[in-house]
């Protein structure tokens, strides 16, 4: 297979820039405005300094981890991310068979383009999580959330860095719209590449996660309105009332907003600047950590995203004070290089790197990391994304 010829997520990215028609490729590739967020995150894993300990016996090495009351195989999970059936028709069901194969949790975005009902049947027994956007039609909000804790999903992850679309230049430069319009340009570009039509061709349409039975195909062609640019801390209490498992707001870039996400009473936060796709020029995620994570690790998960391309990147992640980390491109890319084939193969390289990793550094378990194995050095240079 294709994707066996990938060594790393940078050689998944490659393949799936080859088989994907440039709107999805870009939407998935690309990050808002000049994409300076997106470059800091990548510069900030680049600059990671480790501190390797040798002769220890890393014979057998456990890469399990606990988070939000349940295991995970693997420090990692695979984060929400919207129209993930336009990737690639395989979609959340074929991300869904992976993550359960692998042991890692995986949430399913509000919109996404599969229904709970189907990413609960794809996870079986798999861990899944939920993604909420608060949207300003509240019914439908409630409705999403019984939904989801009826189908077994065991925690909820409210993304707050979305009260407005980043300005993502990619997409208007290559036609892309959300849903996807069939223009001249778009079919041009798409009519080659022979393989992404056929498995859209020979796949059900997308059925977004937020429609409900009774508008199923109408698709809603504008987020604007859509979303609650109205969320403050004080809706935490309601989504309580509404949600009884663990609740992690997702998209903290601040000391401060991480200090009120904990009086909020959160169970976990994540820091996140969505993968650089909203707000650009922010902090890296992993610049917060280590304060954030000595602040508040105690009293909640601490997690993070953005610009995570390697198994070492998890590691480092972990040893500055993540409890977990998710990843987005990361498996986007595998999933538009081959499907469900492409999503076994991003697992598989993270894993490796991850046990290969650890191994380097000395260590046989994801609790015998820690600070002594990392230096976070800050600079500003601009590094080239991969
Ligand atoms: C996202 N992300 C995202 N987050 C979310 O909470 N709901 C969503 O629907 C989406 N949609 C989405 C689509 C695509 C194509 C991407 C790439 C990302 C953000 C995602 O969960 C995560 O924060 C970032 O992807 C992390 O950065 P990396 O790992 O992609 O660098």
């Amino acid at each position: 297979r294709r994707v066996a010829t990938a060594h790393t997520i940078a050689d998944l990215r490659r393949l799936a820039r080859v088989r994907t028609p440039a709107g999805p490729f870009h939407y998935v590739d690309g990050g808002a405005e000049e994409e300076v967020s997106m470059r800091r995150a990548r510069q900030a894993f680049a600059d990671i300094v480790f501190h390797p300990g040798i002769l220890r016996d890393v014979h057998d090495v456990d890469t399990t981890t606990s988070v939000l009351g349940g295991t995970s195989a693997l420090p990692f999970g695979f984060g929400p991310t919207g129209g993930t059936r336009m990737m690639h028709a395989a979609g959340e069901q074929a991300v869904a068979r992976v993550a359960a194969r692998t042991g890692i949790p995986y949430a399913l975005s509000t919109v996404g383009t599969t229904t709970i009902a189907d990413f609960a049947a794809a996870s079986g027994s798999g861990r899944r999580w939920f993604q909420m956007y608060l949207l300003a039609d509240r019914d439908r909000s409630l409705h999403m959330l019984a939904e989801a804790e009826r189908r077994g999903f065991d925690a909820l992850i409210v993304t707050v860095d979305v009260p407005t679309g980043g300005n993502r230049l990619r997409d208007l430069r290559y036609g892309m719209s959300y849903p996807p319009q069939l223009t001249p340009r778009t079919f041009l570009d798409a009519s080659w590449r022979v393989g992404w039509w056929f498995d859209l061709l020979t796949t059900e349409p997308y059925r977004f996660t937020y429609e409900e039975q009774a508008d199923a195909g109408s698709g809603i062609t504008t987020l604007t309105g859509f979303y609650d640019d109205r969320v403050t801390f004080d809706d935490l209490a309601w989504m309580r009332e509404a949600w009884s498992g663990p609740i992690v707001i997702k998209g903290i870039q601040t000391f401060d907003d991480a200090s009120r996400a904990a009086d909020a009473g959160a169970d976990g936060i994540v820091l996140s600047n969505h993968g650089g796709r909203q707000l650009d020029r922010t902090a890296p995620p992993l610049h917060l950590l280590p304060t954030v994570a000595a602040r508040h690790g105690a009293s909640m998960e601490v997690m993070l995203d953005t610009g995570v391309r390697t198994g070492a990147d998890v590691v480092a992640a972990i040893a500055a004070g993540a409890s977990f980390v998710l990843v987005g491109r990361a498996y986007l890319y595998g999933l538009m290089a081959g499907g469900e084939a492409g999503v076994e193969r991003a697992a598989h390289i993270l894993r490796t790197e991850v046990e290969r990793t650890m191994r380097l550094l000395g260590v046989r378990s994801i609790a015998e990391l820690g600070p002594e194995h990392v230096t976070l050095l800050t600079r500003t240079q601009p590094v080239a994304v991969e």
